[in-house]
């Protein structure tokens, strides 16, 4: 089957991991499994539209240059945008042997992402979902067959591929990456709905997003996964890695938020403290990260209400809390933390379902 030209439009959630994907192998393989609740509001929309490229003989014959090479044009939020393109043909070169139509169609890529840019979140697992699963709906259209499994499955396979905590953006809720002996269908090649219970405490979780610092990151997550190879700490963290996810099984089957707590800010602050205890090492918590952190925890011990905090590879720090007390935490956010944030921002996000087709 072939198709001339067309378009497809797919929006992609951005996740966030609970135990943390930090130390990777070849070709995307992570050193340790990992876990994340897919968000809501913060997305990315990408468009692809394809154009089968002419591969009449005269014009161009099928080994002649242009049929040889990738062939797109990038916008973002509408715009050209040159210098995402590298990052983009890095993606396709990888991709290429299990999508060999890329070369056969030109290409754009128009993305924007629902979150402000250079807010500090990062784009890249949403915007590697996104494209993914265009080029996923590109290969259904031209084999048609294909069943819903595979689909969702090679869209995370190939996502991953791109980021690796993209592969947890394609679906929702509660998302695994990397194989764990207990989890049935768990894998390191893509990422798997979580299959066991999910307690209803649970249930619509908030992650509300304290933007502490929007500027580049000073070392990148490539190069952070790369220091996880000869770290005095990397085999013991990894082993770490299993165990919270072990015990994240029977939290999120019991609803117990006390020891959902105690997982979710040790397995933040490990995070930070691999970076810190890297060679050459490297500190990305901000002052106001730390202001944060406290007062979250004198909250919780004055209140007892069960709120916590986890961090990405970055300064801004995520705010977790159960749906029924959400007055009550973003009252507590107006009144005591937003003065830490930049410019007073932070994004209010929840759990969410995963990509879809637009
Ligand atoms: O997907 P990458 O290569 O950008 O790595 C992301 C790593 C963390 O965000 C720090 C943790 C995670 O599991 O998402």
């Amino acid at each position: 089957s072939t198709i001339e030209q067309g378009n497809f439009e797919w929006s992609a959630p951005s996740n966030i991991a609970l135990v943390k994907y930090w130390g990777k192998k070849d070709n995307q393989i992570p050193a340790n499994p990992s876990v994340s609740f897919t968000l809501n509001n913060c997305k990315t929309i990408t468009k692809l539209g394809f154009s089968k490229k002419n591969k009449s003989p005269e014009v161009s014959g099928p080994l002649s240059e242009t049929n040889d090479a990738f062939s797109f044009d990038l916008l973002f939020e509408g715009k050209p945008k040159e210098d995402f393109k590298p990052k983009i043909q890095k993606f396709l070169e990888r991709v290429f042997v299990y999508l060999p139509f890329l070369k056969d169609y030109h290409f754009t890529i128009d993305t924007q992402n629902t979150f402000p840019h250079s807010s500090g979140i990062a784009s890249s697992a949403s915007g590697m979902a996104a494209l993914a699963m265009n080029f996923m709906s590109l290969e259904k259209t031209l084999n048609p067959e294909m069943t819903d499994d595979y689909f969702f499955q090679k869209a995370s396979f190939l996502a991953r591929l791109g980021s690796g905590s993209a592969c947890r953006s394609v679906k929702g809720s509660v998302v695994v990456w990397g194989n764990q002996a207990n989890i049935k269908g768990s894998s390191d090649l893509f990422g798997v709905e979580f299959p066991n219970t999910i307690h209803e405490n649970f249930n619509n979780y908030q992650d509300t997003i304290l933007l502490v610092d929007k500027g580049e990151k000073q070392v990148s997550s490539t190069v952070g996964h790369d220091l996880m190879h000869n770290h005095p700490y990397a085999e013991r963290r990894f082993a770490q890695a299993h165990e919270n996810l072990d015990k994240l099984i029977s939290i999120f089957e019991s609803g117990d938020l006390d020891e959902f707590i105690k997982v979710v800010e040790s397995e933040a602050l490990t995070l930070h403290a691999m970076m810190m205890t890297s060679m050459p090492y490297f500190i990305l918590m901000k002052p106001n990260t730390l202001q944060i952190i406290n007062a979250i925890w004198k909250f919780r011990t004055e209140t007892k209400i069960p709120v916590c905090f986890t961090l990405d590879a970055g300064a801004n720090v995520h705010v977790l809390y159960p749906a029924n007390v959400s007055e009550k935490i973003l009252q507590f956010i107006q009144h005591e933390l937003v003065v830490f944030c930049q410019n007073g921002q932070y994004l209010c996000d929840e759990i969410g379902a995963g990509s879809s087709l637009i």
